[in-house]
């Protein structure tokens, strides 16, 4: 498998942050850019920033848009993410500084730099919809999007029912990504919850790790709390499935090709992703929906990432 090459526009969030360490373990990383979502978008950039030096790298950050396209969010994931979105454990102001550029137009710019960069999109899709009606040639410039949001037969994560967080925070940015772009990978909130972790192998990678596994201990521990108190068995790891995806397209084992649409009214159901799974539209797949992964190898990903 070649390098991949990756630029990733993300909300950091805890599996946010293991996916990024995953990024720099497996893969070039050309930028992070920076949406709004688990938290506000002052505590994204500076987690981003606090990740950059956890990893001892100069990959650029460039803060993204701080509101969804059109409707102010009903609700972020600070209960999941903590205040901080890292897990309130208080780290001191990092060191890595953010950059001038805007998200949107670093996402134009490197696309350009780097033709054939793939693009990992693990949050609110506010960015990438801003960069593609700028530039509607933005999708033939990639090689691939990968994309962590929806929940494919309803099975959501939020206060709509069956909307998925990233989806649901900005269901009008959803939209435009998936009609502009004529193909992408969906590793949807469904497939996360089929691949969770063991928890006591998990926690021997912990043991086993380096800085990276002791660091991702710390901010876990809200999460995993929330998780549990949930009934949600195991270390789900929704944004580092995207990654392994990502990284290893041969992780993937089962995969169906549907139109998927994004419900932006319903009173009960703004946010869904609404699957066509028995071609009554006939309009031609835009996602590739991953239904399951080699679990020992996104396991294999995520332990070295971790330095076990
Ligand atoms: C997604 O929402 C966020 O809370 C996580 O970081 C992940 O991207 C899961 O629904
Ligand atoms: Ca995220």
């Amino acid at each position: 498998m070649s390098t991949p090459q990756l630029l990733i526009d993300t909300d950091p969030g805890v599996d946010d942050a293991l996916a990024i360490l995953m990024a720099h373990a497996h893969a070039d990383v050309t930028g992070l850019t920076i949406a709004a979502g688990n938290v506000g978008l002052a505590h994204t950039v500076r987690n981003a920033r606090t990740l950059v030096d956890l990893v001892g790298v100069a990959t650029p950050v460039y803060p993204g848009c701080p509101t969804p396209l059109v409707r102010l969010p009903e609700e972020d994931a600070v209960h999941v993410h903590g205040a901080d979105g890292l897990g309130d454990v208080g780290y001191p102001e990092p060191k890595a500084v953010a950059q001038d550029e805007h998200a949107v137009h670093a996402i134009l710019r490197l696309t350009r730099e780097h033709p054939g960069l793939t693009l990992v999109a693990l949050g609110p899709l506010t960015n990438l919809a801003l960069a593609v009606r700028l530039d509607p040639s933005l999708p033939q410039r990639v090689k691939r999007l990968v994309i962590m949001g929806g929940a494919v037969t309803g099975l959501g994560n939020t206060g709509k029912i069956p909307a998925e967080f990233n989806i649901g925070f900005d269901p009008e940015a959803a939209h435009v990504v998936f009609e502009a772009f004529p193909s992408f990978d969906l590793v949807d909130w469904e497939v996360v919850l089929r691949h969770a972790f063991d928890d006591e192998e998990f926690n021997r990678w912990i043991a086993a790790g380096d800085q990276r596994a002791t660091f991702f201990d710390q901010v876990f521990g809200t999460a995993r709390a929330f998780n549990a108190k949930r009934g949600r068995h195991g270390v789900i790891a929704a944004d580092a499935l995207a990654m392994a995806v990502a990284i290893d397209p041969g992780i993937v084992t089962r995969m169906e090709e549907r139109h998927v649409a994004v419900e932006m009214d319903g009173r009960l159901t703004r946010g869904a992703t609404v699957v066509d799974w028995t071609d009554r539209h006939g309009k031609p797949a835009n996602a590739r929906i991953v239904m399951a992964v080699d679990q020992a190898r996104f396991g294999a990903m995520v332990r070295r990432a971790l330095g076990a």
